[in-house]
């Protein structure tokens, strides 16, 4: 497995706040079977997570290397989760994408956003948009996903909620999406080791694999990820 969206690089934003909990939200991906992680740290100007690329790289080196350290075997990639902004393409210039692909991680949050025509302005800039975590926007509607997923933008949904945690309502949305076939990827989205996100992809795996078989399953959780963000590797 592969997860895009974590908030394993401490003291950066509202993730983990040590290097100790770094470790331990990497060994449990390990455990669980997760090979590889995104460290997609907020870029959220307005929420005081002014982070920079090379800030989220210095943090990512640290964290890199103290795994190697405590012999972890997780690989680590750079990435961040961008709030939606009225001036996206120059935060988009100053934040890391994913893997130094096209591709980008936004956070639409709660304040109601023309997703759609962010999407398309950015598509316009040779941008492919994840919309990270729709279920949890409670002015989207399945109507707005089905139309996003034509225009080529990208879905994750996060693995809490294909396992009966977090709002309802987002649980009703998650399960709908992957019914539909609107899901691209699964993803932790941890803040905390203690949530142990290796174990919560694990049993959204296994969700997944009951409800929409084993081949639908690997491209949510590994297949896309691959092919969308690790083409180069
Ligand atoms: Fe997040």
């Amino acid at each position: 497995m592969i997860d895009i969206h974590a908030h394993v690089l401490p003291g950066v934003d509202d993730g983990v706040v040590d290097l100790e909990e770094s470790l331990a939200m990497l060994k449990n991906y390990e455990q669980a079977g997760v090979r590889a992680v995104f460290a997609t740290s907020h870029v959220a100007p307005k929420r005081g997570y002014a982070n920079t690329r090379e800030r989220l790289e210095k943090g990512l080196e640290r964290v890199r290397h103290a795994a190697q350290e405590a012999n972890i075997d997780v690989t680590l990639y750079l990435g961040a989760e961008i709030d939606n902004h009225p001036q996206l393409a120059n935060v988009l210039q100053q934040a890391p994408s994913l893997n130094d692909s096209r591709v980008v991680l936004l956070d639409f949050g709660m304040k109601q956003a023309d997703i759609e025509e962010v999407c398309y302005e950015l598509s316009l800039l040779d941008y492919t948009v994840i919309v990270a975590h729709p279920e949890r926007y409670f002015y989207i509607t399945m109507e707005a996903i089905r139309r996003l997923k034509k225009q080529g933008v990208l879905m994750q949904v996060s693995a809490p909620h294909l396992i009966k945690r977090g709002s309802k309502d987002a649980q009703k949305i998650a399960r709908k999406m992957l019914k539909e076939g609107l899901i691209d990827f699964v993803a932790s989205d941890a803040h905390r080791a203690k949530g142990m996100p290796g174990d919560v992809m694990k049993k959204a795996y296994q969700y997944v694999q009951k409800k929409a078989g084993t081949v639908q399953a690997e491209r949510l959780f590994s297949e896309n990820a691959k092919s969308w963000l690790l083409g180069r590797d």
